[in-house]
């Protein structure tokens, strides 16, 4: 009989055709990400039988390492991540690592050394794969440029016949509006805008991909997903980690920076854009272009009024004693960078004239959950109300991103009995009781869309630019000191500020749970 595992590979034969051979290229390829999430996730590829039998992986990285002992180290990561002896953990199959383990190779380089890509360029000159390469930068953003400068100084973007080159370039891409244009003016230089992936890993998600096939593919949502009949949306990516090891990296990025232009927004545009016309790369990301065209340019004084940004000081999360941001290693004493944002979006468009936008993020909070709450409007008429403040809740659909991924439907139902009476019940869509889903990092995805030219699930140019002139406003109004940071207890819901946001249009946020 066939195991469950060789079924679900079939499967995914089935749906998606093997990825053309190339030469996997990863610019830093001794640090975190790639250890924790492109390795497994390229693991992942072969085991769903994804990945060509030409397919490998070429690791660069400053340290004097050898083949082996690149494996050594991506083994030991694996190991960590899948120890052979754990009961109930996702099933590990050690003869495909070990298969990718063989195809991959590692090669010692100065990012900035012209030696390094005449190195690299001998090293891609493999007939079966017509020289096709993915280049992904998995470096600090101080190197997206001068890789790519060089990468095509040494002739490595020229493409021609079967031949690709492709760039991954991962988030922080710029840190504001004027740093982000440099940034892509300098790259499109030397690239062409097709040449270009900027990855952002909600993409990868399932579930945020399920947005769309929510909306489009099911009459029912779309046609009240307008100012007629939603009364407002809250997005919110809760996480109950702190700053953990990232502190040097926090520090200068803060919570608006790290989440907002780029996850939060991704949410947004994937929620509030209109129906593309197709589901190609560019039909799809020209609706999410113009829906972040169409955040309204708030004054500073509105974006002072319409944001709260909070710092985590000591507490319990989860039972464990978190310490305060600002006692964390590498944090200043008198540290101003916010751990916590919650922001008021509005949308200049027909569709959403008059429904409020509520954004928010941050560590150390009571629990790890990312979701979009719909909450619709009250009923016209409330028939079932015995006195003026007995309202029932309006109804919510919550797409729950991560964890307990699903859709959640909140109505009111008649209790059972002689007298009319209503309660708040549920409607459960969960994904993990439909469908078999396969262990995944939300990087395998995108990195396969890559190989085979899908851009779909990557953001162009004027996307990253558009997010970062929308979040403008904040930024500045935030600059030279203005605006307070409040504290909240880690492990808490957030600063209270952040509840008065909402409370002062007579609305409550969705509790985290
Ligand atoms: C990253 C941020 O982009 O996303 C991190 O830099 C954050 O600070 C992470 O923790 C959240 O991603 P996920 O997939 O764990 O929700």
């Amino acid at each position: 009989m066939e195991s469950t595992q060789n079924l679900r590979t079939d499967m995914r034969r089935r749906q998606a055709p093997v990825a053309p051979p190339c030469t996997f290229v990863i610019f830093g390829a001794t640090g975190d990400l790639t250890r924790r999430l492109l390795m497994p996730a390229l693991y992942n590829l072969t085991r769903d039988g994804l990945l060509h039998d030409d397919f490998s992986v070429l690791g660069i990285g400053h340290r004097p390492w050898d083949d082996n002992q690149f494996r050594g180290c991506l083994d030991q990561m694996m190991e960590e991540l899948h120890p052979p002896h754990a009961e109930g953990g996702p099933s590990f199959d050690a003869g495909i690592w070990r298969n990718l383990l063989s195809r991959t190779f590692y090669l010692v380089g100065d990012f900035e050394d012209a030696a390094t890509y005449r190195a690299l360029a001998q090293r891609l000159e493999r007939p079966a794969t017509g020289g096709s390469a993915v280049f992904y930068l998995a470096v600090s953003p101080g190197y997206f440029e001068p890789v790519v400068s060089r990468l095509s100084a040494a002739g490595l973007l020229e493409q021609g016949g079967p031949r690709w080159r492709r760039i991954v370039i991962e988030k922080p891409f710029g840190r504001d509006l004027p740093s982000a244009r440099e940034l892509n003016q300098s790259i499109l230089r030397v690239a062409d805008e097709s040449q270009i992936f900027r990855i952002d890993h909600f993409l990868g998600k399932e579930t945020v991909q399920n947005i769309m096939v929510s909306r489009f593919a099911n009459s029912v949502f779309e046609s009240n997903w307008n100012r007629q009949y939603i009364d407002h949306i809250q997005i919110t990516a809760a996480e109950s980690i702190g700053v953990e090891r990232r502190s040097a990296f926090y520090e200068q990025t803060g919570a608006l920076r790290d989440m907002v232009p780029n996850h939060l927004f991704q949410l947004l545009a994937m929620v509030a854009m209109e129906p593309p016309n197709s589901f190609a790369a560019d039909a799809v990301r020209t609706e999410k272009e113009k829906l972040l065209e169409a955040i309204h340019a708030q004054t500073p004084d509105q974006a002072l009024a319409n944001s709260v940004r909070g710092q985590y000081r000591a507490g319990y999360v989860n039972g464990r004693l978190v310490r305060g941001y600002r006692e964390e290693e590498g944090v200043a004493p008198d540290s101003h960078t916010e751990t916590y944002v919650a922001l008021k979006l509005s949308i200049d468009n027909w569709r959403w004239a008059g429904v409020p936008f509520y954004l928010r993020t941050g560590k150390a909070l009571a629990r790890r959950t990312t979701q979009i709450v719909i909450r619709f409007k009250d009923a016209g008429h409330m028939l079932f109300r015995r006195s003026a403040s007995d309202k029932p809740p309006a109804n919510t659909l919550v797409l729950q991103i991560q964890p307990d991924e699903g859709l959640f439907f909140h109505f009111e139902a008649k209790v059972p009995g002689p007298r009319i009476r209503t309660r708040p019940v549920s409607m459960d869509f969960r994904y993990a009781d439909h469908f078999q889903v396969a262990p995944s990092t939300g990087y395998e995805t995108l990195i396969y869309d890559c190989m085979t030219g899908d851009a779909t699930l990557f953001q162009r140019a004027a996307d990253i630019e558009l997010a970062w002139k929308a979040v403008l406003p904040f930024q500045d109004a935030w600059a030279d000191g203005e605006g307070r940071i409040y504290e909240y207890e880690a492990g808490s819901h957030g600063p209270e500020q952040a509840i008065e946001l909402l409370a002062r249009d007579g609305r409550r946020w969705q509790p985290l749970r």
